[in-house]
C-alpha cells in the first residue's frame, strides 16, 4: 500500500510517498527554519502564508521522486494536530481536496503518533521492533512518555507540566545569545564546555512520576545569566559553553532517567527517541551509555540496576527526528492496518477516534 503523507503541523512543508509503512520511495521536506531565523521563532501567520506557497511543489517533487504519478497513491495521510491550526489547515485542505477529486481514502495523522513512527521507517525485516515498547517522543512542541503494546495503541505514561524539551533548548539558546532553532546551537556550543560546571535543578515531579517540567531549569539559567551580567557586564564565550553544556546535561539526565524507569515498570523490549530532540547526540549517547550500563539514577542522583536489557533505537537519518511526512505516512498504514483495512476517513480536524491527543493546540 503505497501512501502519499502530508504535514504541515508548524514550519516545515513536508510531502512523502511511503509503502507498506517501511519503505521510503520519497520524503521532501522544504523548511522555514531561515524564514523564522529573522524573527527568533516562528511567526504562526508568516508559516502559514508560506506553507500556501509551497505544499503544491512539495507534494508535486514527492510523487516525481518515487517516479509515481497521482493515480498509483493509494491513500493520502495528513497531520491533522496537534500543531498550529493556520499550518494544519493549509496541508488538511491540500489532502482533503486531492483525496475528494482523486476519490482515495484520506487518513488523519495525530502528530505525535507520526514522530513515534519515525523510527518504523528505518525497520528491517531482519531486525523487527519488538512490542512492548517505551517512546519518548520529545520537540518543540511535545514531550511525551508513551507506552505501546501494539501497533497503533498509545498509552500515555506522562507528558510536560509546562516547556517542551525543545522548547527549553530555544529559550535558553536565546537567553545566551545563540541563534534558533536553538537545539542545535546549545548542541554546538556544548561540544565545547564543561557540563559539570553549574549544578542546575532537575524537576523529577514527585517520586515515580513520568511527567516533566523544565520551567525551572529556565529560570535557573536566566538567573545565572543575569548574576554573570550584573558581574562582568557581557557573557564570554566560555560562560556561554559551560552553561550550554550544564543545561543539556541535566535536560538529557531527566530524560533518559525516566524513559528506563518507564521502561523497567512495564517490562518494555524496547526503548525509543523520536522528535527533533532525538537528533541530540548527547541524549543518544547517554541513554546508550545507561542501556548498556544498564541503570538508571533516580530522584536523588542515586544508580537505580536495570533487570532487564532494552534496544535502543532513534532515527539514524537525522530527517526523521524533525518534522517530515514520511513518518505521517507510516504512522497511516499501521493504523489501517490494525483497524483491518478500515480507514478514518471524515472530518479531519475533529476525529473522535483519536482521543489521546485530540487537542489541536
Ligand atoms: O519535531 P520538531 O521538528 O518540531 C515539533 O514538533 O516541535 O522539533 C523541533 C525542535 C526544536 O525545538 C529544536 O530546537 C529541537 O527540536 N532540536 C534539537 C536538536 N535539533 C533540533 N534539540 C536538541 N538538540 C538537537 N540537536
Ligand atoms: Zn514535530
Amino acid at each position: 500500500m503505497k501512501i502519499l503523507g502530508i504535514e504541515t503541523s508548524c514550519d516545515e512543508t513536508a510531502a512523502a510517498v511511503v509503502e507498506d509503512g517501511t519503505r521510503v520511495l520519497s520524503n521532501v521536506i522544504f523548511s522555514q527554519i531561515p524564514l523564522h531565523a529573522r524573527t527568533g521563532g516562528v511567526v504562526p501567520e508568516v508559516a502559514a502564508r508560506e506553507h500556501v506557497v509551497r505544499i503544491v511543489p512539495v507534494v508535486d517533487k514527492a510523487l516525481k521522486n518515487a517516479s509515481l504519478c497521482i493515480d498509483a497513491i493509494d491513500a493520502i495521510a495528513v497531520t491533522r494536530g496537534p500543531g498550529l491550526v493556520s499550518s494544519l489547515i493549509i496541508g488538511v485542505s491540500a489532502a482533503s481536496t486531492l483525496a475528494a477529486v482523486l476519490r482515495k481514502p484520506l487518513i488523519p495523522v495525530n502528530h505525535i503518533a507520526g514522530h513515534i513512527y519515525a523510527n518504523w521507517l528505518e525497520e528491517k525485516p531482519s531486525d523487527k521492533i519488538k512490542f512492548p515498547v517505551i517512546i519518548l517522543t520529545v520537540s518543540g512542541g511535545h514531550n511525551e512518555l508513551v507506552l505501546m503494546e501494539e501497533h497503533a495503541s498509545y498509552q500515555l505514561l506522562g507528558e510536560t507540566f509546562d516547556d517542551a524539551a525543545g522548547e527549553a533548548f530555544d529559550k535558553v539558546a536565546r537567553l545566551l545569545g545563540l541563534g534558533y532553532p536553538g537545539g542545535p546551537q546549545i548542541a554546538k556550543a556544548a561540544s565545547r564546555g564543561n557540563p559539570r560546571r553549574f549544578n542546575l535543578p532537575q524537576a523529577r515531579m514527585g517520586r515515580g512520576s513520568f511527567d516533566f517540567s523544565f520551567s525551572g531549569l529556565k529560570t535557573a539559567v536566566l538567573n545565572l545569566v543575569n548574576k554573570e551580567c550584573a558581574r562582568n557586564g557581557s557573557l564570554s564565550a566560555e560562560f556561554i559553553a559551560d552553561c550550554a553544556a550544564s543545561f543539556q546535561e541535566t535536560v538529557c539526565g531527566v530524560l533518559t532517567d525516566k524513559l528506563l524507569s518507564a521502561a523497567e515498570k512495564f517490562k518494555a523490549k524496547e526503548v525509543h527517541l523520536a522528535g527533533g530532540v532525538s537528533a541530540n547526540q548527547r541524549l543518544r549517547a547517554m541513554a546508550q551509555e545507561k542501556v548498556e550500563g544498564k541503570y538508571y539514577c533516580d530522584q536523588n542522583g542515586k544508580k537505580i540496576r536495570l533487570n532487564s536489557s532494552f534496544k535502543l533505537r532513534y532515527p539514524l537519518d537525522l530527517a526523521y527526528c524533525t518534522d517530515n511526512a514520511a513518518m505521517v505516512a507510516s504512522a497511516a498504514f499501521f493504523t489501517v492496518k490494525k483497524n483491518g483495512g478500515h480507514q478514518p476517513i471524515g472530518p479531519v480536524l475533529a476525529d473522535p477516534e483519536l482521543r489521546m491527543y485530540d487537542v489541536v493546540q
